[in-house]
């Protein structure tokens, strides 16, 4: 039984939209910009016109206004068709836009956020890099503080949208003495004289997408630039990830979706020893184990968006969603695959794309043994979460859709 009578008509209408354009005009020529292993230039602008880029910010910071399980429904359609678009709203929209929505001023948010949330400037976060992944605090990127500016320096790795987006969200090191808490964050323009970018070619999945590096060679950042606090950096990065690590965890819920569809009907196609495969045992038991993994990723979509509705702090129930379906999309596209024998080895169908795709999920925002380890810890009572100075606005209707402020280009 399907659950989705706990959706309201707003989210089964966006839902409808996004799932027309992914079959309308992404599935039908995904494999091919895969195979090409570069993003197709009309998705991001077709994404921004539908308003998918600012879903879930605020009416009067130029975005949609839809709650934040609409926001995991959308993830979820994006990833049925491929990773890649999911992966755009985990960076654009997860990681930067609704950290600017969190911990920016008033005037971040007009400058910043409105263009980003309308879809007419794209957003990546920069945090990781070559040297400093799960382990945040051993990065060595730089913040001197010279007067009314930073001086950035350093250089970031795997960056999404690295070559695509005009702001980036950079974390660094105002006080490299000072571990986690001498890090600040910075929204950077690609405007700034300094900031060089690059593709990263050769990726084991995510082909269709975009995967970059952004260095910073004397970046000047005025200081009305900085988000939050001088120190605050790591928590931002934190709260971020608590953004995109949901994004990521309902794209994984679609990706397992999509490993079931195709893998049942592939199973009425398919036949040996004279009956639809589907009629084996061993392959329903996989069906099974399927519709399984993606009936308890869409209820833990469901469990989390609802606390962030309500501004609850979500971060273990997050990371615990972001474990369960980015693990669980691996093991069903290795099914999938499985199901499909010989076939699902070649690219004549997508389960080996799905299979690629989902390495990536259990490696970035958080390594699944990143989340076992922050699991674990919160059972044993050895990690607990304090407030913060600035929490993730809770949904509530008059914020996100009441009438549109004066925003700034109006
Ligand atoms: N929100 C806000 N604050 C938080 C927080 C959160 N979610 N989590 C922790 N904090 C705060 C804590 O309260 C603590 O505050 P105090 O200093 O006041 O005590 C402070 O931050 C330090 O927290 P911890 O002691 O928990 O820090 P830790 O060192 O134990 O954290 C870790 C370790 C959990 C492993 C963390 O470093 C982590 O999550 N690592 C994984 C990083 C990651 O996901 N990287 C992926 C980057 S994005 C990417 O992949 C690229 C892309 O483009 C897709």
């Amino acid at each position: 039984m399907s659950i989705d009578f706990l959706l309201n008509e707003d989210q089964l209408q966006a839902r409808r939209m996004v799932r027309e354009f992914a079959a309308k005009e992404v599935m039908p020529v995904i494999a091919e910009w895969d195979r090409k292993q570069e993003m197709n230039p009309a998705f991001l602008p077709r994404m921004a016109e539908l308003g998918i880029l600012g879903i879930s910010i605020p009416v009067r910071y130029g975005g949609q206004g839809f709650d934040y399980i609409t926001l995991g429904l959308v993830c979820e359609e994006l990833e049925r068709a491929d990773t890649h678009l999911r992966v755009v709203m985990s960076v654009h929209h997860g990681l930067n836009s609704q950290a600017l929505l969190q911990w920016g001023t008033e005037e971040q948010k007009q400058r910043f956020l409105v263009p980003q949330a309308r879809g007419e400037k794209y957003a990546a976060f920069c945090l990781t890099e070559p040297g400093a992944g799960s382990d945040v605090a051993a990065m060595t990127s730089t913040a001197r503080r010279v007067g009314d500016r930073y001086i950035l320096n350093g250089e970031k790795m795997w960056i999404s949208l690295a070559t695509k987006a005009h702001h980036f969200l950079v974390v660094a090191k105002t006080d490299p003495d000072a571990g986690h808490k001498g890090m600040s964050a910075f929204i950077v323009t690609r405007d700034m004289p300094g900031v060089i970018t690059g593709d990263i070619h050769g990726k084991l999945g995510v082909r269709a997408g975009s995967t970059g590096w952004v260095k910073l060679e004397d970046v000047e950042v005025p200081l009305e630039n900085r988000l939050g606090e001088e120190g605050e950096g790591f928590k931002i990065a934190m709260s971020c990830l608590d953004n995109g690590r949901y994004t990521v965890a309902a794209g994984a819920t679609g990706l397992i979706r999509a490993c079931l569809e195709e893998s049942v009907k592939y199973a009425h196609e398919r036949a040996t020893f004279g009956k639809p495969i589907g009629e084996h045992q061993l392959v329903k038991q996989k069906i099974a184990y399927m519709r399984q993994w993606y009936d308890a990723a869409s209820l833990m979509l469901y469990k989390v968006g609802t606390m962030k509705n309500r501004g609850l702090r979500n971060t273990r129930e997050t990371g615990q969603f972001k474990w369960y379906a980015t693990d669980h999309s691996v093991q069903a596209a290795l099914e999938a695959v499985q199901i499909h024998g010989a076939y699902g080895f070649s690219d004549e169908y997508p389960v080996e794309r799905y299979l690629r795709n989902s390495k990536g999920a259990v490696i970035y925002e958080g390594t699944s043994e990143i989340h076992q380890l922050m699991q674990a810890d919160y059972e044993l009572g050895y990690r607990a979460d304090k407030p913060l100075r600035c929490e993730m606005p809770a949904y509530d209707v008059e914020f996100f859709q009441g009438e549109p402020q004066a925003v700034a280009g109006d």
